[in-house]
């Protein structure tokens, strides 16, 4: 997620700049730049790569000046390039901009923009914003952005400087977090707190729909409208690694918090004015390309491949398309059947997984179509599919997935209602219905994460465990391999996932007094059978957690505890129960006293075959 920085006082505004930077890089970022207003009036440097490159370019021309914002970009709409860096510019280059977040209305602007005369050197979102301002540039530059910020559709902080005003720095938030540090004749502007932290503890916290002018001696708020807001500073007294774990205690729970936020980003605006029609304009396939797939692939490793166990689903059902599900070490070697009719679907959030990547090279060489489903622009996954669909859940911490898997659940669910709103399999009617369920899941899940103390509880009476099972049919039991992944990845308790209808034919003798089983049953359809699972393990003494969905009594009858997760289409129902299943692992995980975060002889992305 992108990193950004900005400075007004009297100190040399890019040592303060490149520090800030660095305090935000935690956040992942593939390029970096700042501007600063010089005598030589608005100078800008920025390049591909690591901070360090950055710096060694500034090393042999320092850009010296009392005012400046800087950015780290987490590739979104571009590959990370230098032209595609940050501050972005106008053509007359007075105004400069730097951006997090997403502008979903870009493509008409730009040609609006394109047609007046300007002219675009990047492929990004972002440089929109910097020519719209100058268009709309008459004598006040937060007016300015106010008429810009008001033609705008999306989420998005900003950070905004003009040769014209050069002593003023303009800030605003809408849905991406940003901050104004308030210091003694000198403010700041940040992402996050620790970008800011070494200068000032006094800080505002800017909420959406606001935005403040900065000058040296003073920070003016206001909203959108230009209604001007008193506010109360806040005086932060968290260390740094606090600050950047923006007050959690770990990297994975700040990221399951996250999960709201990705869940919209990642639908934004693939989903029509209407809410009821997808426009995946990233996927080129025509129609006709569409009609002549036979089957689809999917392949990818651990939690990837376990959203592709949904994805699965989800094809079947919107589309009427046969899917297989893979794990990319066995695809390769299994000799699969690809031909130029099979669509192969790669999931990974990174990117550069290498089992990955090579089950991608093989589609291609036997002359499949490779959809990327990943949430690094740029990565080499991208780089090598023919379409990519970008879950824009930010970068991922914890070695533990927890926000990208759920954003690759809503990428595969945007994917089958494409489908199938091409192929006509499901009836109109239906689509909407799944849209509008889609819409709703980040409050339902804001719910489930509000109830955290409950699951905090049972994870603390599982953690004192060595085995477990998690059970379930259908989609539940493709939640139930990733709860159990969780599980075992960050607390090492050894736990199985069972399709529910299967333990009967010999894992059944392992069940014992006492032991912990934690059952899905939030499948209408499937309940019933899953009812007389459960009674199966409960009669050979298992401690039974029940998860259904809310408005169902009956589980509760045959199981020791329950959790419920909102009410919603059983489609969409593993983008809810999953949630309890990371909160079980993280809570677990902290019982024992492991390190959540970077669990034992783990690594986040797996480079090697
Ligand atoms: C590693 C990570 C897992 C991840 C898997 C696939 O094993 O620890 O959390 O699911 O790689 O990674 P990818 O980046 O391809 O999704």
């Amino acid at each position: 997620m992108c990193g950004i920085v900005g400075y007004v006082g009297k100190r040399n505004s890019q040592d303060i700049l490149i520090d800030g930077l660095k305090k935000l890089e935690y956040r992942g970022y593939d390029s970096a730049g700042v501007a600063v207003y010089t005598t030589d009036g608005l100078q800008v440097k920025k390049s591909k790569g690591r901070l360090a490159v950055l710096e060694s370019k500034l090393g042999e021309k320092p850009l010296s000046g009392t005012i400046g914002i800087g950015h780290t970009r987490w590739a979104t709409h571009g590959k990370p390039s230098d032209e595609n860096s940050h501050p972005h510019t106008d053509n007359s280059f007075k105004f400069s901009v730097v951006h997090n977040g997403i502008i979903e209305n870009y493509i008409s602007l730009k040609e609006e923009l394109i047609a007046q005369g300007h002219v675009f050197v990047s492929e990004t979102d972002t440089e929109v914003i910097s020519h719209l301002i100058a268009s709309l540039y008459e004598g006040d530059i937060v007016k300015a952005v106010q008429k810009a910020v008001s033609r705008m559709k999306g989420a998005f902080a900003l950070g905004v400087l003009t040769e014209y005003e050069p002593d003023k720095l303009v800030a605003v938030r809408l849905s991406s977090p940003l901050i104004i540090g308030v210091g003694e004749g000198e403010n700041f502007i940040g992402s996050d707190i620790p970008a800011i932290l070494e200068y000032t503890r006094n800080v505002y916290i800017l909420n959406d729909g606001e935005m403040a002018a900065l000058t040296r001696d003073g920070v003016e708020l206001m909203t959108l409208e230009g209604n001007f807001i008193s506010r109360e500073l806040f005086h932060v007294d968290w260390d740094i690694v606090t600050a950047e774990k923006a007050g959690f205690d770990h990297f994975m729970l700040k990221e399951i918090h996250e999960q709201p936020k990705a869940y919209r980003d990642t639908m934004g605006a693939r989903l029509d004015e209407s809410g009821q029609k997808v426009v995946l304009n990233e996927v080129g396939m025509t129609p006709e390309q569409i009609r002549a797939i036979r089957q689809v692939h999917i392949v990818a490793c651990g939690t990837a491949y376990h959203a592709g166990l949904v994805g699965k689903s989800v094809i079947e059902k919107l589309a009427r398309i046969p899917v297989e599900t893979d794990v990319a070490s066995e695809y390769r070697y299994r000799a699969p059947i690809i031909t130029p009719e099979t669509l192969v679907i790669v999931v990974s959030q990174s990117g550069e997984t290498a089992d990955t990547l090579a089950a991608l090279r093989e589609a291609k060489r036997c002359g499949a179509r490779v959809l990327a489903i990943t949430n690094v622009v740029g990565s080499s996954v991208a780089r090598e599919a023919d379409d990519v669909i970008v879950t824009w859940a930010g970068p991922e911490i914890a070695v533990a997935s927890t926000k990208a898997y759920t954003s690759q659940l809503i990428a595969f669910y945007l994917f089958g209602l494409y489908l199938a709103q091409t192929l006509g399999t499901v009836d109109e009617a239906y689509i909407a219905e799944v849209a509008a369920g889609l819409q709703e899941l980040p409050e339902k899940v804001e719910s489930i994460l509000a109830q955290a103390d409950t699951i905090k509880e049972i994870a603390e009476q599982v953690s004192t465990h060595d085995n477990l099972f998690f059970i379930g049919r259908g989609l539940d039991y493709a939640v139930a391999l990733e709860g159990s992944l969780k599980l075992k990845e960050i607390s090492y308790i050894h736990s199985e996932a069972y399709a529910a209808g299967e333990l009967k034919h010999g894992t059944l003798a392992l069940i014992e007094e006492g032991i912990p089983v934690i059952a899905l049953a939030t499948q209408d359809d499937l309940f019933e059978k899953t009812v007389s699972n459960i009674k199966e393990v409960k009669a050979r003494g298992a401690h039974v957690f029940g998860i259904h969905a809310e408005g169902d009594a009956e589980l509760a009858k045959v199981v020791d505890h329950t959790f419920a997760i909102p009410a919603t289409l059983p489609l969409l129902t593993p983008a809810l129960s999953v949630v309890p299943l990371q909160l079980l692992a993280y809570y677990a995980s902290l019982a024992r006293g492991n390190d959540v975060d970077k669990p034992r002889n783990l690594a986040k992305s797996v480079t090697v075959e």
